[in-house]
């Protein structure tokens, strides 16, 4: 997949007072940003940059903004209407390839598995991430938009809209990543069935407890909070209580947070004050989590289900990684009746990027855990080869 990103904030521009513009230097690169976007055919985008009452504030253009093979930044001038000063220029701007299905800014879950994908379609090529950024009196804050349409079902009130927040310019933690869409675009397909949900989602009691390793952003552990209600209750189970832990490291804390609220505030419109969901974060370094040193929130309680995403990259932390794995599950086995249960359970999503990731299942059989692949899902990329997501469900049980 790839994303459509800003190299710095939007800029208001009104050195030319008779012809204002706001300017956007956009990249369209890998999520760790190794390559460009090299289409075989030119990629249009569209960029609109309405008010609060969806008016534009730009001029219409005659010309298309186009992304083509070789480039590595498009320098977009938007002309704003010739009324405006700065301080009247509050809006949102959405980014948006011409090619892929409205509305503007959103990228749609469904579009990202392939059996949901017709073979004629834009997306069965590749699919490339919209962005959405704010400027308010003519200023943008240093923060774009992902919202992810998570697609759990056939009726308007089964699409959830995820908006998360991510940093402008570069940042490993502060952004979001492929196998955490795709794992994410996959739970909400798999909800609408309980047999499909009780292979990645068994929830059997009325307590649900997650805590998520390397949470970045948090677009697992919040998609978990968005469906995991209703997961249960296909599976006939109302939930009392159901935790939600994002951890990371400290650099990923502002924006995790950031996300949590606006989940918060998306939920409590939905359902005002009746969710049994609480999503937090902590920070959790797996070098301290190895020794089983966990904070107050990770220690406070047994962890029906641990998930991770796109955490597997760098071989050099994943000794540490399954260690943490291992302290998360000698912590669970010391509460009374855990080791009369299922044991703790691991969903892992990861893109493999080069053959050294395989150390991975050495450290985990090292370990005693077992291992399935629960899907390997195919994910296209425009003007390259295929990649893919592996989701694999890890188990230890005493
Ligand atoms: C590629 S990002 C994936 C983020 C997110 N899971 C996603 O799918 O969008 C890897 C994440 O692992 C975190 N990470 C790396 N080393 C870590 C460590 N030693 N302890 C805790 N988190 C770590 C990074 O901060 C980053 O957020």
């Amino acid at each position: 997949m790839h994303y459509i990103r800003l190299l710095r904030p939007a800029k208001f521009d009104a050195s030319d007072r008779r012809r204002p513009i706001i300017s956007l230097l956009i990249t369209i690169t890998t999520d760790l940003g190794d390559s460009f976007l090299y289409p075989d055919e030119p990629v249009e985008l569209i960029v609109g940059a309405d008010d609060a009452a969806g008016q534009s504030v730009i001029l219409k253009t005659d010309h298309p903004y186009r992304w083509t093979a070789g480039m590595r930044v498009l320098d977009v001038k938007l002309p704003v209407k010739s009324h405006l000063r700065k301080d009247d220029v509050t809006c949102t701007i959405k980014i948006h390839p011409a090619r892929q299905s409205r509305p503007l800014g959103v990228l749609r879950s469904d579009h990202v598995l392939p059996w949901r994908v017709a073979s004629d379609s834009p997306a069965s090529k590749g699919l490339i991430m919209p962005a959405t950024v704010e400027i308010i009196k003519g200023v943008c804050s240093p923060i774009s938009v992902r919202t992810l349409q998570l697609n759990t079902g056939s009726q308007p009130e089964d699409q959830l809209n995820l908006d998360l927040e991510e940093d402008i310019g570069e940042s490993i933690a502060r952004h979001i990543w492929d196998a955490g869409i795709v794992i994410a675009s996959f739970l909400a397909d798999s909800w609408h069935s309980s047999e499909s949900i009780r292979k990645i989602l068994p929830i059997e009691e009325d307590t649900f407890s997650i805590l998520e390793l390397g949470s970045g952003v948090g677009i697992l552990g919040i998609t978990l909070a968005r469906i995991v209600e209703r997961a249960a209750a296909v599976q006939g189970c109302t939930l009392s209580e159901a935790a939600i832990l994002l951890t990371d490291l400290p650099e990923a804390e502002e924006r995790a947070r950031s996300n949590i609220s606006i989940a918060e505030t998306a939920v409590s419109c939905i359902h005002p004050s009746s969710s049994a969901v609480t999503l937090r974060y902590e920070d959790l370094d797996w070098d301290e989590g190895k020794h089983g040193r966990f904070g107050p929130l990770a220690s406070a309680r047994p962890w029906d289900l641990v998930v991770l995403s796109d955490c597997t990259y760098n071989v050099d932390s994943l000794p540490a990684l399954v260690g943490t794995l291992s302290a998360l599950h000698a912590a669970n086995l010391k509460y009374p009746d855990f080791d009369k249960g299922p044991g703790t359970s691991v969903i892992l999503a990861t893109k493999p990027r080069h053959s050294s990731e395989q150390a991975l299942f050495q450290l985990l059989k090292t370990d005693e855990w077992q291992y399935t692949v629960l899907e390997s899902i195919r994910l296209p990329k425009l003007g390259e080869e295929d990649e893919q997501v592996d989701i694999y469900l890890l188990k230890k049980g005493r």
